[in-house]
């Protein structure tokens, strides 16, 4: 039975295997990883792990970052385990990780990725303005509008948002 839940610690093991397996060495030497590391709050409510018979083989994550002055949120590591690649299930977790952000106050997504991957799911170029904290191909950074007009607002330096605990960030 295949099921996407909210993230959840008990899941880490299982998550951390399907990541290794589905981006391969060097992971950790991308930018998006430098965002989560300079103090990015990962936020398990509304990011998805897909479950294949209670044990994780996919995930999306959503974090908590500050753009300039703003609260936005940033996806990633999205992965689903090769077994399991080519039924839908990647694009599934994104659309679930956005549909559960919706309900929220954060405005935009961003992300960096491969547009033939993310722009039939909603995503566009992310506004030059933004500034993140390492190399990105422009064509890979893109940003999605939870509410009309708020990817165009943001501008500024990727960072820890305000108010983030250092017990929240992982
Ligand atoms: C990207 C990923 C999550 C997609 O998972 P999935 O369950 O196969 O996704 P879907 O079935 O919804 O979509 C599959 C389509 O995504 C596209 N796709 C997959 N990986 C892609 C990539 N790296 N770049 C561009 N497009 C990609 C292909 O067009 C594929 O179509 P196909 O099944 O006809 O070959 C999975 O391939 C993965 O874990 N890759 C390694 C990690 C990674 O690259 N993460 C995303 C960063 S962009």
């Amino acid at each position: 039975m295949l099921e996407l839940v909210p993230d959840d610690p008990k899941y880490c093991a299982d998550v951390e295997r399907t990541l290794d397996r589905a981006f391969g060495p060097g992971r950790h030497a991308k930018t998006s990883e430098r965002v989560r590391e300079n103090g990015a709050e990962c936020l398990p409510a509304l990011s998805r792990i897909a479950l294949s018979d209670g044990r994780a083989i996919g995930c999306c994550r959503l974090w908590r970052i500050a753009v300039g002055e703003q609260d936005a949120l940033f996806l990633g590591p999205l992965a689903v385990d090769p077994d399991h690649q080519h039924h839908g299930l990647g694009a599934d977790l994104v659309r679930a990780a956005l549909n559960e952000a919706a309900k929220t106050h954060f405005g935009a997504v961003l992300l960096i990725g491969a547009p033939s991957f993310f722009a039939p799911l909603g995503f566009q170029p992310a506004p030059p303005a933004i500034a993140l904290p390492g190399p990105v191909d422009p064509k890979r950074f893109m940003g999605f509008a939870l509410k009309p007009g708020a990817l165009e607002t943001l501008n500024g330096a990727v960072t820890a948002p305000r108010g983030a605990s250092p017990a929240s960030r992982e």
